[in-house]
């Protein structure tokens, strides 16, 4: 059902995933029309690329014609209806089910009949969100990695009713983007959240069991463990919101007491301390 040949790629919201997704997209050569609530959303996430790839052509990794070939190919725009012509759709907008269930169904009624739908939910179900349209086989999810340029996988998750061409197609897809796509199916967390999100909290639990400093946490982490960056910079990436979100949805699903958001985050999320976005979550930033 799906075509092999997609050359244009709809995304839905252009948060620090979105803005990451559509630039591997313009990068990798397709056509990518994103799409905010917002003219002013849009703009400061085409900033955003345009800043990280004005970075590559600093670096020497990308030459300044390709850098603007590539700006060009990304387009802004507010309305749904701009994404009609497109092979594939990811929608990356605020972790709320009934958000997504509405624009999933909003979707259906603009996209062609093969146009593969993909969400790229972090904690809620890929099943569930296809059961908005009346063709859920062409849903799967794409999950990719905070921050998405940087990080090499993107989960691809079939779900119930996700056809094997619609998988493979999106497996496709994440492999021209520059990623090592793995395949799994739709289970609470897929595979890296499942066995992270726990971990994280365990992680934070030990800030206040050991009377430790985020900073010597983080060394200790890094240090000890051999990990790209300590625990509380890795919340404060990701955002406190969406970690205690994810933690929340896990929890639920799985009732395993480790996925539960320690009150700790808790209380940083209802202070408004979500990390790097805010300005200030455990380590504040200008
Ligand atoms: N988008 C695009 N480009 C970016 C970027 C972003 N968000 N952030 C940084 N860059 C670019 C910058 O241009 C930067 O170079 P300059 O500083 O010279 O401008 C370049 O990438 C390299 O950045 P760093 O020097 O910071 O790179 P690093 O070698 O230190 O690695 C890292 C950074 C890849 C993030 C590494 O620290 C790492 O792997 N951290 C762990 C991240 C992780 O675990 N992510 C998963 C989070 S969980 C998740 O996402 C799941 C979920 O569902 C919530």
């Amino acid at each position: 059902m799906a075509s092999p040949e997609i050359q244009r790629i709809g995304v839905v919201g252009l948060g620090a995933m979105g803005a990451g997704i559509a630039q591997l997209g313009i990068e990798a050569g397709y056509e990518v029309v994103g799409r905010e609530v917002t003219k002013e959303l849009g703009e400061k996430a085409q900033e955003r690329i345009a800043h990280f790839l004005q970075r590559k052509v600093d670096k020497g990794q990308l030459g300044a014609g390709e850098r603007g070939a590539a700006l060009e190919r990304l387009s802004l725009t507010t309305e749904l209806a701009a994404l009609a012509d497109c092979g594939l759709v990811i929608e990356a907008i605020v972790e709320d089910l009934d958000a997504k269930l509405a624009l999933f169904a909003e979707l259906e009624g603009i996209v062609r009949a093969n146009t593969i739908l993909a969400t790229n939910t972090s904690a809620l179900s890929v099943t569930e969100i296809a059961s908005a349209v009346g063709t859920p086989d062409r849903v799967v999810g794409m999950h990719f990695f905070n921050p998405a340029p940087l990080m090499p996988l993107v989960e691809i998750v079939q779900a119930e009713l996700s056809t094997e061409d619609v998988v493979e197609a999106a497996f496709r897809i994440g492999e021209r983007l520059g990623k090592r796509p793995i395949r799994c199916h739709d289970t609470p967390g897929f595979v890296v959240n499942r066995v992270l999100i726990p971990l994280l909290n365990d992680c934070l639990r030990v800030l206040d069991e050991a009377r430790v400093s985020p900073e010597d946490l983080d060394a200790a982490m890094t240090a000890g463990a051999g990990w790209p960056m300590g625990p509380c910079t890795l919340v404060d990436l990701v955002g406190i919101d969406v970690h205690v979100h994810a933690s929340e949805a896990l929890y639920e699903k799985l009732r395993e007491p480790r996925m539960a958001p320690p009150p700790r985050i808790v209380a940083m999320r209802n202070a408004g301390l979500l990390g790097r976005k805010s300005g200030r979550g455990f380590y504040s930033y200008d």
